[in-house]
């Protein structure tokens, strides 16, 4: 496998915060380009901080971050703490980072470094709303030769939604967003809920993580156990669905997957299904196929994947 070029961009939230650790962990198969925060789970001055605060945590304070849009490029901003916690990474110990905050706007550095690169030779990893790389593809729409591709946590079609009856958080935060992205005529992998809800951190998984005794296994588990509380209650299964690590997962083990390519059109009108994510599953309509929409996945295979890699941090 070729090595990929990749830039994350992400509103951390404890999961995350996790798939950062798992991308930095395999340097064989992803060069990190850089690290950028939107405002998501929680407001982009925590957003940016915990991205900087992961870096410190795996010894990768050399990555530049960039803190990028700090609201939706239509609505207001939701956030998520009744489910992350007031920090977004509640689970870990809290100190002011040392991974510096780059100046660039997070959208201006994207737009440089696609500008720069060769045709086909940048993934982006969005596993936030999508106000960063919607105002990217609407201001600089130059860029999107230069995308290989799209790897998104978002959507849901089976599952419903997990913060309004219709709509999965990520793309109801920032639907206009979404829409021009899934509009985007590049690529796109989509980690919905119908995948990220068959990965769950039970408590033996988080266990065995935990066990590695590495400072990434010990803030994992921490997270991973924070986490848990709010969503086994929520779902009344045992473990919280790890969504955003199934992007980084599927770069490296696109064989755990298995996904369907099909149109995904979002809903920016509706104030009941705002952000909902109509999924042609079964090509009832004419519409293009935009998306491979991920399905189903092996998890104990995704588990012993995420184990093996954050273990490295103690090598
Ligand atoms: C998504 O929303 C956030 O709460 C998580 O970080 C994930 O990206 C799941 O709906
Ligand atoms: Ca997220």
């Amino acid at each position: 496998m070729s090595r990929q070029r990749i830039i994350i961009d992400c509103d951390p939230g404890q999961d995350d915060a996790v798939a950062l650790f798992l991308a930095m962990a395999s340097p064989a198969e992803l060069e990190i380009l850089g690290i950028t925060a939107v405002a998501g789970n929680v407001p982009l001055e925590l957003t940016q901080r915990n991205v900087r605060l992961m870096c410190d945590i795996a010894g990768h304070v050399d990555i530049p971050v960039f803190a990028g849009c700090d609201r939706p490029m239509v609505r207001d901003l939701l956030t998520a703490e009744k489910v992350h916690g007031k920090t977004g990474i509640d689970g870990v110990e809290i100190v002011e980072p040392t991974t510096p905050l780059q100046e660039q706007h997070a959208v201006d550095f994207i737009v440089e470094t696609l500008r720069a690169a060769e045709d086909e030779s940048v993934t982006l990893v969005p596993t936030g709303p999508l106000t960063n790389i919607g105002t990217v593809i609407d201001r600089a729409p130059d860029v999107l030769p230069k995308i290989r591709q799209l790897v998104i946590m978002g959507g849901a079609m089976r599952e419903g939604g997990n913060y309004s009856p219709s709509a999965e958080f990520n793309i109801l935060v920032d639907p206009h967003a979404a829409d021009i992205v899934f509009g985007c005529g590049r690529p796109i992998t989509s980690m919905g809920l119908d995948v990220t809800h068959q990965v769950l951190s039970t408590r033996a998984r988080v266990e065995r993580i935990r066990q590695l005794g590495n400072p990434v296994a010990e803030a994992t588990a921490g997270m991973l156990g924070f986490f848990e509380r709010h969503d086994s209650k929520k779902y009344g299964v045992e473990g919280a669905p790890l969504h955003d690590p199934c992007t980084i997962a599927w770069l490296l083990a696109p064989q755990l997957f298995e996904g369907r390519f099909c149109n995904l059109s979002v809903e920016t009108r509706s104030e009941l299904t705002m952000g909902h994510t109509a999924i042609d599953f079964w090509h009832v309509t004419e519409r293009p196929h935009n998306v491979n929409w991920i399905c189903s996945v092996d998890a104990d295979g995704f588990y012993d994947l995420l184990t093996e890699r954050l273990g490295r941090f103690g090598d």
